[in-house]
Parts: C-alpha cells; sequence; structure tokens
C-alpha cells in the first residue's frame, strides 16, 4: 500500500465554504492532520475510525513546529496510510503548505494539494467589502503583518505605494505600527480600512475606520483574533453583511 498525502484548504471558518474534492478526501481519509483555525464540524466528515491529529498553531504557541509537523506527515505517508492535512483558509496563501510539500517531495512520499478558499477574499465579502471593484480598486495585495523570525517584517511603508486594496493577515497585534507606516509611506490618513475578526463564522465582528483611528477603535472593541486588516476604498463601499455563516 503507498501512502498518500492530501493537503486540503479547509476555507476561512464557515464550514460550508469545503471545497466538493476537500470534502471528499476528508470522507475518504484514514488520519486527518488538523490545525487550529480549521472549522471542528469539518473534522465530523472524516470516517469515524479515523485518527485525528490535532497539531495547532496559533500566534505565540505552537502545539508542534513546523518541522515536526513535515516529519509527521512523512511518517504517516510512509505508513502506507491515506493522510489528509487540513488547514484553514487555502494551503499556499501564508499557511506553509509549501513547506510540507517540500518534505514529502524530498522523502519521496505520494501528495496533492486541494486548494481552499482563502480568508484573504472570503472574510471581506463576507463582510460586504469586494477585494476589487470597477472602477475603485484594480489590484489587491496580499501582505503578513506577522514578524518574520528573522526579524525582518513585511515593508509596509514600500507597500503604500502599492495603488489598489491592502489585505494584511496576523495583522492584529502590531495593528497600530502598520497603519502608521502606510500613512508615513503615502496612504492618506483618511483613506477607510477595517478590521473582521472571526470572518465568515456566526461570530464575525467588523470594526471600520480610517488608517488613522482603526487601531484606537479596534483596541475599544476588544476585537479577537483570527482577524484581518483590509485598507482601501473598496471598504466604503460596506453597506451589510452579505453572507451568514452556517453555524
Ligand atoms: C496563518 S494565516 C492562514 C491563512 C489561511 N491559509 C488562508 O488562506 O486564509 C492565519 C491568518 O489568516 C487570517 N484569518 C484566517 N481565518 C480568518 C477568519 N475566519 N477571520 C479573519 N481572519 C482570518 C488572520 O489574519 C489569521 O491570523
Amino acid at each position: 500500500m503507498k501512502g498518500f498525502v492530501s493537503l486540503v484548504g479547509g476555507g476561512p471558518g464557515d464550514p460550508e465554504l469545503l471545497t466538493c474534492k476537500g470534502r471528499r478526501r476528508l470522507e475518504e481519509c484514514e488520519v486527518v492532520v488538523y490545525d487550529a483555525l480549521v472549522a471542528p464540524a469539518l473534522l465530523d466528515l472524516c470516517p469515524a475510525t479515523a485518527e485525528r491529529l490535532y497539531v495547532g498553531k496559533r500566534q505565540g504557541r505552537h502545539a508542534l513546529p513546523q518541522p515536526e509537523i513535515d516529519a509527521l506527515l512523512v511518517q504517516l505517508g510512509r505508513q502506507g496510510r491515506r493522510v489528509v492535512r487540513l488547514k484553514g483558509g487555502d494551503p499556499f496563501v501564508f499557511g506553509r503548505g509549501y513547506e510540507e510539500v517540500l518534505a514529502l517531495r524530498e522523502a519521496g512520499v505520494d501528495h496533492e494539494v486541494v486548494p481552499g478558499v482563502t480568508a484573504g477574499v472570503a472574510v471581506p465579502a463576507y463582510a460586504g467589502i469586494p477585494v476589487t471593484h470597477r472602477g475603485t480598486a484594480r489590484a489587491v495585495t496580499f501582505a503578513t503583518g506577522h514578524p518574520a523570525a528573522t526579524g525582518e517584517g513585511t515593508d509596509f511603508v514600500a507597500l503604500a505605494r502599492v495603488p489598489g486594496t491592502l489585505v494584511v493577515f496576523m495583522g492584529l497585534t502590531n495593528l497600530a505600527e502598520i497603519t502608521a507606516s502606510l500613512v508615513a509611506g503615502g496612504r492618506s490618513p483618511g483613506e477607510p480600512a477595517a478590521v473582521i475578526a472571526e470572518g465568515t463564522t456566526a461570530r464575525q465582528r467588523t470594526v471600520v475606520g480610517t488608517l488613522t483611528d482603526l487601531a484606537e477603535r479596534v483596541h475599544a472593541a476588544a476585537l479577537p483574533s483570527p482577524a484581518l486588516l483590509v485598507v482601501g476604498d473598496v471598504v466604503s463601499l460596506a453597506e451589510r453583511e452579505l453572507a451568514v455563516a452556517a453555524e
């Protein structure tokens, strides 16, 4: 029996945003290795006999370091098992999915990726914000607000000069620094911006403001993670939420 590892994107929170292909992989797996941001209802799709291994990663709290997750996937694949590596959103958007691909490739374990619906598009959409809109935003940039382990964070002063919508993942902790850097880089202090927490779930909350006052508003509202920052004129298009979570 040859093992096979499917990297499956579980979507951003609403379990109904799982793809049909991702659902089939979960229904047929023998073991599922899953993260903190995965909707719990997705695990119910696995056979009752499937082994469930939590390797949850939340900022600052790594249940298993990435190299150990890579090694675990290789080990399970070599045991000849049908493995689903279930990740939040899309595996290749700030998900470290390609590190897992490299480990599996190097070890000679067969694998595939099943893309998922990324929070970067779906979370703003649920909040009523289109990431592009004819006449308003011709481009969208995805960036991480998480400082790199090397100490080299994203250069938001430089990113400020890129026109269009800016979507920042993992930007809650450094929100005040990020918005200040964008203004320092040339974005208007009055530019609309929003933070959406626990997007696409029944607990979704949105705080809207400008680059000048957003950090203060978000702090006052005590928004929890996971949360996404959206900057640009598209934010002012949002009048009401456009979708309802399945939960
Ligand atoms: C490690 S990244 C994973 C992103 C994921 N691979 C994707 O494509 O959506 C985690 C970050 O994604 C964002 N995120 C994920 N799910 C979210 C949600 N339901 N609501 C708001 N932001 C979310 C947050 O910025 C969070 O800190």
